[in-house]
């Protein structure tokens, strides 16, 4: 994929995000900040949580934030699958390149649809297989050797399905294999 392409998708998926955002944001996985750290400096009313369960990547997205002088992103280590927040607690939750990983995604849907308030903002973007060939065969013979990636994979249908049940609107698309999507959760 080229810069124009990952820039593309990483848009759409940051699309979720309002302008001047000032509530509370989940970010899960945060990896190294790579990707966010630069947002979040735009962000400065928001209220940001980010959440992974390697130490030493997240030590290097605290490094990027403190080098950033972000005063209102905290870190915390865990687990997607069992977050330590109470229901309906974020107004977004953003999930960039994490659901080909987590090994428990069942998990990973429920937890992170369970923290997101009535009315709330899911977006995000992952690998998904079945839109390019060459891909799905270097996830399968090269990739998942590394751990970074994991079995099994949403297809972008199926996707949109799983989605389509969990919230009251979504909106989704593709860039070659990465699938970003903008989810509403519904009001109860
Ligand atoms: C491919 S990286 C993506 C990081 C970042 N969002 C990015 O796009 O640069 C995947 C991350 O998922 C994290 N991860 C894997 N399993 C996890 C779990 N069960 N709970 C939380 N984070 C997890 C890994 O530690 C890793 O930092």
């Amino acid at each position: 994929m080229n810069k124009a392409e990952n820039d593309d998708y990483l848009e759409k998926a940051l699309s979720g995000i309002p302008e001047n955002f000032s509530g509370k944001l989940l970010e899960v996985p945060v990896g190294t900040g790579i990707l966010t750290m630069p947002v979040y400096q735009t962000m400065p009313e928001a209220d940001i949580t980010c959440l992974d369960y390697s130490a030493d990547m997240m030590g290097q997205a605290q490094e990027k934030a403190e080098h950033l002088r972000l005063k209102n992103v905290t870190f915390r280590q865990g687990d997607v699958g069992a977050l330590p927040y109470a229901d309906d607690t974020f107004d977004i939750v953003l999930s960039l390149n994490g659901f080909h990983v987590f090994p428990d995604k069942e998990a990973a849907y429920r937890e992170l649809f369970r923290v997101l308030r009535p009315g709330g903002t899911f977006c995000g973007c992952f690998y998904v297989k079945g839109e390019q060939k060459r891909t799905d065969w270097f996830v399968r013979h090269v990739y998942e050797k590394t751990g970074f990636f994991t079995p099994p994979y949403e297809t972008a249908f199926s996707l949109k399905k799983r989605l389509g049940k969990l919230y009251a609107a979504v909106t989704l698309g593709t860039v070659k294999s990465m699938a970003w999507f903008v989810c509403r959760k519904g009001l109860r």
